[in-house]
């Protein structure tokens, strides 16, 4: 069930958790602040033009709300354990010259400074790290305005998807932005690395629909596209914000969504008259091919036979958004995707503030939930958690979907999600943006597992099981490279040490990531960022000094 509903997934657990950890808190009075602590701060009084509030957003590991900071936007319990390592101190800006200053005093401390604006980060690495470092917390800065008028919105990255979302349908019922389907991402991560979301086909990633951003440099210098220049600003369009600087903030064309669009799910087994293999052959032949309004997200998950207990089956789910009505979506699913069987009374009419709800909870309308929900920002609260990520361009036979069930059901609780490529997404250019995976692409695969148990035993037992089905995938997906996305974050397709061989090992994950634009990114990157201030384990490269 939680991985049918994956932003959902993390209010229960954190219940879990908390019961099952003894939790000791020792609240010692304020300490001394540590000399680091004084230095950074007298660094920040120079170096910014706000110095009004500074010690309010500074954040030694002394600081008794220190440990609340930290873990209000971890993403993933996994690294949430008292071992994980903790930052040096934590940055809270409450503005652009703040940002600037943080930049400036962590270069000039040389500590690693890990920017984080949100969520999700799979992997953690926005708020971990192996060396010693500083977490650049961007979640006061949230502004998002809305001008109807001209059909955009300037939102500072530490801005959530629900609060964007919300924000357009404040001022526009027929207005929306392609981006995630999960309320509580952070737009910072989310839509420097591509971001996308059910409405792909029709209008691309968040990143075709990005008009200017501002980024702050190296050296703190407040940048906008004029002068960033087009190089960074490709870059910063699929290749992360984080390996170039500290986005600010993006602006976006706002696109036009109808007032009623349709929602739909359709489930099938193994055991069902038309069974989930029947559905997936033939998904795979429309969901990437059907009109670019449709959107067809494939979910398959190893449950409970209710049919022989005891025994496991394949649940194959079709979750969809149409930017039209549902007698429309009816009449052309009838025609291209019999096997569905979907029918008038199997959808829902909805305005499209409402489908997002729906999305992230197809339980949320019919219990009353109303738009404010997507402003909630679920602090505090993750599961445990591993992702992975693959491609696929050619579509998996019958014979290989039923060898494939069978392992999944071995394995017994790593689901997939195929997210349908096609319409726009093929219409874009792999050299458009710094994002490379367009043109060719069948669908894009989420591996996905949450489970409930903090012990380290369980950890293991649960991300060897995503890497065993990522291996048992190998004939059906991408080669050469075998291409990732980027915000699926993964540290299992390699990771940077920056010794000797950075550039090399930059390449392992960077040609996954980003296919041929890997070159041009690594060249963004030495030319913006020589010293490689701005890295973390999966950053792009420089080039390496002959
Ligand atoms: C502070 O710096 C920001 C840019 O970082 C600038 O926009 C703002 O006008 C400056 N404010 C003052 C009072 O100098
Ligand atoms: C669609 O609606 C029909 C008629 O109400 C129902 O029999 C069928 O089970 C529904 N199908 C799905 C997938 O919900
Ligand atoms: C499934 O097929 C069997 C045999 O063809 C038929 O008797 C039954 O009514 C069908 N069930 C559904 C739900 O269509
Ligand atoms: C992290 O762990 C602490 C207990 O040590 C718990 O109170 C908190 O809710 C957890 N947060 C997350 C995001 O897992
Ligand atoms: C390991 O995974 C299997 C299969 O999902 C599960 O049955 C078992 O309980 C797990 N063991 C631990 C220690 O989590």
């Amino acid at each position: 069930m939680s991985e049918a509903k994956p932003c959902l997934a993390y209010y229960l657990s954190a219940v879990i958790v908390f019961l099952l950890l003894t939790v000791s808190t020792s609240l010692s009075a304020p300490s001394p602040a540590s000399s680091l602590y004084d230095t950074f701060l007298q660094c920040l009084t120079q170096h910014t033009n706000s110095t009004a509030q500074l010690s309010s957003i500074l954040f030694a590991p002394t600081n008794p709300t220190f440990p609340t900071v930290l873990e209000n936007y971890i993403r993933n319990a996994r690294f949430n354990t008292s071992s994980t390592r903790k930052p040096l101190l934590i940055v809270t800006p409450l503005t652009e010259s703040h940002v600037q200053g943080a930049v400036i005093c962590a270069k000039s401390v040389d500590i690693q400074l890990k920017i984080r604006s949100g969520g999700h980060d799979y992997e953690g690495i926005s708020y971990i790290s192996d060396e010693p470092f500083i977490i650049l917390d961007m979640f006061n800065l949230r502004a998002i305005t809305v001008d109807v008028e001209n059909e955009v919105a300037v939102v500072q990255a530490g801005a959530t998807l629900g609060e964007v979302y919300y924000r357009i349908w404040e001022k526009s019922k027929v207005h929306g932005f392609p981006a995630g389907v999960c309320p509580t991402v952070g737009v910072g991560g989310h839509i420097s690395g591509g971001g996308y979301g059910n409405m792909m086909r029709k209008y691309g990633l968040s990143v075709d629909n990005v008009i200017d951003a501002e980024i702050i440099d190296v050296n703190g210098n407040l940048l906008n596209r004029r002068s960033m220049g087009e190089d960074l600003f490709w870059a910063i369009r699929g290749g992360g914000g984080a390996s170039f600087g500290v986005i600010l903030s993006f602006t976006l064309k706002l696109v036009p969504v109808p007032e009623t669009v349709t929602v739909f799910r359709v489930e099938k087994t193994l055991e069902t008259n038309v069974t989930a293999t029947d559905l997936v052959v033939q998904w795979q032949q429309v969901a990437p091919t059907t009109d670019e309004r449709l959107f067809m997200r494939l979910l398959l998950q190893p449950v409970s036979s209710k049919v022989v207990k005891g025994t496991k089956t394949i649940r194959a789910s079709v979750v969809a958004l149409f930017l039209g009505r549902a007698n429309e979506v009816v009449s052309i699913l009838e025609k291209e995707f019999p096997l569905l069987g979907l029918r008038v009374e199997n959808c829902t009419e909805v305005s499209w503030i409402d489908s997002v709800l729906w999305w992230n909870d197809d339980e949320s309308l019919k219990n009353g939930d109303k738009p404010e929900t997507l402003l909630n920002r679920n602090l505090n609260s993750a599961n445990f958690l591993k992702r992975k990520s693959d491609y696929v361009q050619k579509a998996i036979s019958r014979d290989g979907l039923e060898w494939l069930w069978k392992r999944m059901i071995e394995l017994g609780k790593t689901g997939l999600v195929f997210n349908p490529y096609g319409g726009k997404m093929a219409e874009i250019g792999s050299d458009a943006t710094a994002f490379p995976h367009r043109k060719g692409n069948l669908f894009k695969i989420q591996y996905s597992v949450n489970w409930d148990d903090p012990s380290p035993s369980a950890a293991t037992n649960f991300t060897n099981q995503a890497k065993r089905l990522y291996s048992y995938m190998t004939p059906f997906v991408s080669k050469s490279p075998r291409s990732a996305f980027l915000n699926y974050r993964d540290l299992d397709i390699g990771v940077n040490t920056f010794g000797q061989n950075s550039f090399r090992e930059g390449e392992v994950y960077g040609s996954k990531y980003f296919n041929a634009n890997f070159e041009r990114l690594v060249k963004v990157k030495t030319a913006v960022d020589p010293h490689n201030f701005f890295r973390n384990e999966q950053s792009v490269p420089v080039l390496p000094t002959i």
